[in-house]
């Protein structure tokens, strides 16, 4: 367990770690292999999962991760604060490059993410990003 630099809910890295080697059973990866699940903790305190669903038409399959955005939303949890990835063989992944840009939208720079190596922040995978200020600050 550790806790959330931007807020009182301890992470408990380890369960949702479980929760995402959990969701990789509910991927639908005919055509990759590649079972990807993710599981959240939103600042509420919710955790929300995603699988990655790919498609006959291969390019318009979605990851795990903007899935699990999908699903946030939906349920109306509003910010993760910490993500975890895993593929089949339980490890980590890291996210993608249009996952990161999907999480930022939501979670900011703050979100924490566990990769192979140990827990970043989301800033550091996705440097200089473009997100909801960009826009708001640019909008004529
Ligand atoms: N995938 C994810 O679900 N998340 C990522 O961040 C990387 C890739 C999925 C997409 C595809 O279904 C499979 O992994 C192989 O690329």
């Amino acid at each position: 367990m550790t806790d959330d630099p931007a807020g009182a809910t301890p992470i408990d890295w380890a369960e949702l770690r479980r929760r995402a080697i959990e969701m990789t059973d509910r991927s639908y990866a005919p055509y990759s292999g590649v079972r990807v699940g993710a599981a959240a903790m939103c600042a509420d305190g919710t955790i929300i999962l995603g699988c990655n669903v790919e498609n006959a038409s291969t390019g318009i399959g979605i990851c795990a991760e903007v899935n699990l955005c999908g699903q946030m939303v939906a349920a109306g949890s509003s910010r993760p604060v910490a993500l975890a990835v895993v593929a089949g063989d339980r490890e980590p992944i890291a996210p993608c490059g249009r996952c990161r840009q999907f999480l930022f939208e939501f979670g900011g720079g703050d979100l924490l993410i566990e990769l192979s190596r140990g827990v970043v922040p989301l800033r550091e995978l996705l440097p200089d990003a473009f997100g909801p200020d960009d826009v708001a600050a640019r909008a004529g």
